[in-house]
Formats: structure tokens, C-alpha cells, sequence
């Protein structure tokens, strides 16, 4: 039935127009060249990306539907990739969970916030593994496991498709970045990966084997070389590992403008061989640079081409659109994102996913909880405030931050208290993102002079001087993590440290909230500060979720999805390694670097609770196994923390 469907399609398309659909035409004019109404009039095009307004998305698909000369209405893509006008805990964070529901349950508000503005297709999930935590985009990954990243891949693709694309609750989900970015040289955005086929096949592979099997509609293929291939024009990815293998049946977006950038990474000579490659090479639909619409035809004419090769990679996303119903249904009721925002549980997930992520990192003599009839607490730090870093990276196109943050939470959970704030220093990129100009379109602000900066100091300390209990808030900014955000140290940015050491020198208890998309060698505060709570960048909610936790109307109870390396120059740190002959705790141990321990600071798994718990009767149902078999490990768990901490708590929504 579908199959037919195609091929009349494809029997009344003219090649032009077949080629339309392998482009995805940029419908914001950042992009120089012929604007969308155009190009879609003329020849269509399977898909609009980095455009995020509903009557734009209906003017569009009119023109694609009743202008275009076969009528074949169109894709509208974008990165949401942990919410949509509600946002939720980065990636990270949700697998600090390591419970499938949160990712799940939370990427489907999100496609239907998403899909309810208009979008049919997201850039999630990004199930890069990574080990080497100066790499930005950890944030938008699992970590550093790939059962776990497996584990997160197939429920995000769950929340995101749900079980019928014909939903229309539901967007196509993304594999992505195929495969291998988060092994980028150094933690170098960008840089080539040199991986071995081991480590291929063991430890990046499986999370995008996993979205294979959970159904994910579409793949993207990674900016980066993969021992010395782009993944753009990587047959032994697109065509071997993926369709050969794994029979997967959708189709493959490049990277933004990856298949010209091939000319630059030196694997062609020119546009025109860039487009032979990516087509060659399975890479059905190019991102944004326009070289398939360019050179296609005369990829044809000159015989390097066939139609009928160009036609195996129209069909899977012709297929898609039909699946999804487009052809019935191509536009969307303005209004309706209004009404689906507005709905409660939209925000109460969120808030459950941020209590669910936040991992309690230290709780020395029980600092934590908080009482809740404190007087007066001082909330101290750059990010106390700051929705920005609440909400986190990789926000939408033209999102309006509008999160709770740890200040405003902690204010909403003791009205009776006085709850003063100060930033102190700011904390801004040595080198400015290309994010901040480009995209964001402002000029940056000037830097605090060092005379503004004392100030703000001084009077944060004087600020915590006069309270009974401070939280500090303190960690990344939302552009100090994600795409081009890598970094050679792992330490808190700017005066944080100092500014931690001198409100901590007042005697005042203190409890330090992180705010951050990666792990922070945050080395002196786990020595010297009683409390602290890796918070990540949790969303809409997530300063309400903070204070749940804080003042223990939540239980925390999140694991580390990465380890803490203790330096920057530790990296790649990672758990699941093989032993030496000289392994930790052997007493031949020798702790490889003279000059410091190089154990993680805090290991993958790693998170404290509020109550504790006992360990007993570890059984394994085999003492040895054949490759292929199972082996049962079973434990028994209890809580023994107490009467006041034996109950389990659901969630909270205050
Ligand atoms: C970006 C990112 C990718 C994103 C795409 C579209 O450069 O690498 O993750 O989905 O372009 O915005």
C-alpha cells in the first residue's frame, strides 16, 4: 500500500524535483542564498529546519502542497531535544536518573509541545558516548556507559514516536551524531575520532543499535572524521553498519552543511564530488549546504549518478511522510501550542524529571535536609538566579527562558523566611560562543572591571555574613556546555572557587548547589563544603525541584551517568576499563601520575540518599559461563535508614 503509493509518486516526480526531496532547506536567513518560498515553489523539499513559527510552518507547507508541481508537503525540523516551550533536565541529567521513564515521560510532552507549534521532526536523541569531559556536548548525551546510553537512546525514541507516527501527538525522532563525535581528539569539538573498530562495536555503536531496534524514523551523520572518513560520506557506517546489519529503513540527515564541508576536511575536491560521496555513500538528505540540489542532475547526466540511485534515497522519506499522514494532514491549528503548554502535568513532569536527575554528591552530618523554619538564608552565586543556566543548553530557536530558578524556588518554599540574594562575580567564556553572536544576534556585554567585580564580592560574603544557613549556587553558564563549548580545564569558571573559600571562612553552614552541563573538578568544595548537590541544568522546575530536595520534601537519588575527573588532563577517565597488572587496591598499585591521584573524584554510579541503605546475599547463578549464555546476579536491598527516612517518596509538585 505504501510501497504503491511511492512509486506513483515517484512515477510523476521529475528528477529535479526527486532531488528537492534530498535537500533540507534552511528557512531561517542566516543561510545566504534563495529563500524557501522559492526553492519550494519550484521543486519542493523533504524538509525545513531552524524555522520555529506555526503560521510560517502553514504558509510554507500551502506553497509545498498546492504550488509545488507534485504537491509534496514538507518536513519541519528542529532541535528539541529536552523540551519544547517546557523544558526539562538536560540529557545528562535524565540519565542521572537511570530510570527509562524519565526520558521517556518527558520527551513526550515534548514532542507534543513540538509537534502542537507546528515541527514534525526533532534532532534527538543525541547518543554520543563520551569520556572525556572537556568535550561540551556530553551534556546532550548519557555519559560515558553504553548499556545506560542504550538504555536512554530506546526511551527517548519511545517518548518521541510513541508507538505510531501517525500520531499526531508525536515527531520523528534522530540518531544522532553518527557515529563517534563524542571521541573527538581531546575533547575538541569537532576533531577527527580515531576509534577502533573495538572500540566501535563496544562502546559507541550500541546506543544507536539500541534506537535502531526501539524504531527511530531518521539518523544524522556526525561533522567529524572517523579514522580519517567523514561520517557524512562514510559508506561503512551508512551503507555497511547500518543498513546492511542493522536493516534499518529510514533515512540520513547530514550534519549542518557536513556534505560541503567534506571539501574542507579534504575528502573532496570540490562541491560536486562532495555531493557524489554523500550520495554515494547512503546519506540521503543534505543539512542546509545545498550541493545535492546543486549537482545532482549533472551527477546523472555524466553518468556518475543513476536515477535509480537517486530514487533508492527518495523513498524512505517519502515513506515517512505518508506514515506520519502528512499528505492528509499538512497543517497545523494555530493556537493549539497555547492550549498544550497550558496543561498541568506538562510541568509537573518536568519537575519530577529534575527531583528524579540531582544527584547528592555530599551530605556530611546530615546538613541536608534543610529545616524548613530557618529565618534567614543567604542565596550566594552567578547562577542563583540565572534561568539561562536553569534551563540550560541547546534551547530552540527563539525560546523565552522562563524557568524557576534555585532562588525563586527557595523563596516559593519558605515564605515565612527572609531569603536574601547575591550574584557576586560574574562568570563569563574566555572566548565568546559562536552561539552568543551569531545565533543569539546581541552584542556582548562589556565584562565586569575588576573594581565592579571586588564589589559584587564583597558583597556576596557580607550577604552570606548576615544569614543562618547559605546555598551557594555555582558551576557553568548554559553556553559553557553544548556545541562549540569544549574546554581544556574542568574547574568552576571564574571567582567561584574564591568566592566558595571566602563565604565558607564565615562559619555560616553552607550548601552547594552545582548548576552545570558537564562534571566540574570541583576538588576543595568536596574536601571542605558539608553539602553538595549536583543539580546539572534541570529545566522549567528546576529551582522548585532544588528546594525540594534541599529542604527533603524529595528524596534524592540520582547515580552519576559519568564519573568527576579530579583534573581536566585526566580525561579520557572512564570506569569500564580493562584491569592492568598493577590494578587500584593491588599491592603492586602504583597511582600512575606522581603528581596527584588520578581516580575520579566522584565514580560513575556514584550519588548519596537521605536514608541508607544494606547490601546482603549477592548471589550469581553460575560460577562460570559459555559465551551467548546468562549469568543472574541477584541482591537484596534494604532501607535501613530510619523511621524518618523509610518512606520512598513519589513525586512532588509542591
Ligand atoms: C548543529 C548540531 C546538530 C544540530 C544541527 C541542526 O550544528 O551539530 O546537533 O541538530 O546542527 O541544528
Amino acid at each position: 500500500k505504501i510501497a504503491e503509493r511511492i512509486e506513483t509518486l515517484l512515477a510523476r516526480m521529475s528528477l529535479e524535483e526527486k532531488v528537492g526531496q534530498l535537500a533540507q532547506i534552511s528557512g531561517a536567513d542566516f543561510v545566504p542564498g534563495p529563500k524557501a518560498e522559492e526553492i519550494i515553489r519550484k521543486r519542493g523539499a523533504g524538509s525545513v529546519l531552524w524555522l520555529n513559527d506555526t503560521k510560517k510552518f502553514n504558509e510554507l507547507q500551502k506553497i509545498a502542497v498546492e504550488e509545488s508541481p507534485s504537491g509534496i508537503p514538507l518536513l519541519f525540523a528542529l532541535d528539541v531535544i529536552h523540551g519544547y516551550r517546557t523544558i526539562f533536565p538536560v540529557p545528562l541529567a535524565m540519565a542521572a536518573s537511570w530510570d527509562p521513564d524519565v526520558p521517556e515521560k518527558s520527551q513526550t510532552v515534548a514532542a507534543r509541545e513540538a509537534r502542537a507549534a507546528g515541527l514534525h521532526w526533532t534532532f534527538g536523541p543525541m547518543l554520543d558516548i563520551c569520556r572525556d569531559t572537556r568535550w561540551g556536548r556530553i551534556v546532550e548525551g548519557a555519559g560515558e556507559d553504553p548499556y545506560l546510553g542504550s538504555a536512554m537512546a530506546a526511551a527517548q525514541v519511545r517518548g518521541f514516536q510513541g508507538d505510531d507516527i501517525s500520531d499526531p501527538e508525536r515527531v520523528l525522532a534522530c540518531a544522532k551524531h553518527f557515529a563517534g563525535y563524542g571521541y573527538s581528539d581531546a575533547g575538541r569539538d569537532y576533531d577527527p575520532s580515531y576509534l577502533s573498530e573495538t572500540q566501535l562495536r563496544n562502546t559507541v555503536l550500541p546506543p544507536f543499535k539500541a534506537a535502531v531496534e526501539a524504531g527511530v524514523a531518521t539518523f544524522m551523520s556526525a561533522y567529524m572524521d572517523l579514522n580519517d572518513v567523514p561520517a557524512s560520506g562514510n559508506r561503512w557506517l551508512l551503507r555497511q553498519v547500518l543498513r546492511k546489519e542493522w536493516a534499518f529503513e529510514g533515512f540520513v540527515v547530514s550534519d549542518a552543511f557536513a556534505v560541503a564541508n567534506m571539501v574542507i576536511q579534504g575528502h573532496a575536491k570540490d562541491r560536486r564530488e562532495a555531493a557524489l560521496r554523500g550520495l554515494k555513500a547512503g546519506l540521503n538528505m543534505d543539512m542546509s549546504s545545498y550541493t545535492y540540489t546543486e549537482n545532482a542532475a549533472d551527477l546523472v547526466a555524466k553518468g556518475d549518478l543513476t536515477v535509480a540511485e537517486i530514487e533508492e534515497l527518495v523513498r524512505p522519506i517519502l515513506a515517512l511522510k505518508v506514515k506520519m499522514g502528512l499528505f492528509e494532514h499538512p497543517y497545523v491549528e494555530e493556537g493549539l501550542l497555547e492550549k498544550v503548554v497550558a496543561r498541568p502535568e506538562h510541568r509537573q513532569v518536568s519537575r519530577w524529571a529534575a527531583q528524579r536527575s540531582m544527584v547528592l554528591l555530599k551530605n556530611e552530618g546530615g546538613l541536608l535536609p534543610l529545616k524548613k523554619d530557618i529565618k534567614k538564608v543567604a542565596v550566594i552565586g552567578p547562577l542563583a538566579d540565572s534561568m539561562e543556566a536553569t534551563e540550560g543548553s541547546w534551547m530552540v530557536f527563539g525560546h523565552k527562558p522562563a524557568a524557576v530558578t534555585v532562588l525563586a524556588g527557595i523563596r516559593a518554599k519558605l515564605p515565612g523566611a527572609e531569603v536574601t540574594y547575591a550574584p557576586g562575580p560574574e562568570i563569563r567564556r574566555d572566548i565568546p560562543s559562536w552561539f552568543e553572536s551569531a545565533m543569539a544576534g546581541e552584542t556582548r556585554k562589556p565584562a565586569q572591571t575588576p573594581e565592579e567585580s571586588d564589589a559584587a564580592f564583597k558583597t556576596a560574603v557580607e550577604t552570606a555574613r548576615a544569614a543562618d544557613q547559605v546555598v551557594m549556587v555555582l558551576g557553568e553558564t548554559d553556553l559553557m556546555a553544548g556545541e562549540a563549548a569544549s574546554r581544556a580545564s574542568l574547574d568552576l569558571p571564574g571567582r567561584q572557587e574564591e568566592l566558595l573559600k571566602a563565604v565558607a571562612e564565615l562559619g555560616t553552614p553552607v550548601a552547594l548547589v552545582l548548576l552545570n552541563g558537564r562534571p566540574l573538578s570541583v576538588n576543595w568544595a568536596a574536601e571542605n563544603i558539608p553539602a553538595i548537590l549536583e543539580a546539572w541544568e534541570p529545566g522549567t522546575e528546576g529551582g522548585n525541584a532544588v528546594a525540594d530536595i534541599l529542604f527533603g520534601d524529595t528524596n534524592p537519588g540520582g547515580k552519576l551517568p559519568v564519573g568527576f575527573p579530579r583534573k581536566g588532563s585526566h580525561a579520557p577517565l572512564y570506569y569500564a576499563r580493562n584491569l592492568t597488572h598493577s590494578p587500584e587496591g593491588s599491592p603492586m598499585y602504583n597511582p600512575r601520575y606522581w603528581d596527584g591521584l588520578p581516580t575520579p573524584l566522584y565514580p560513575f554510579g556514584y550519588g548519596l540518599s537521605y536514608t541508607t541503605f544494606a547490601y546482603s546475599n549477592l548471589k550469581v547463578s553460575a560460577p562460570k559461563t559459555k559465551v551467548g549464555e546468562t549469568v543472574t546476579v541477584s541482591v537484596e536491598v534494604s532501607n535501613n535508614g530510619g523511621s524518618s527516612w523509610s518512606t520512598v517518596w513519589g513525586p512532588y509538585y509542591g
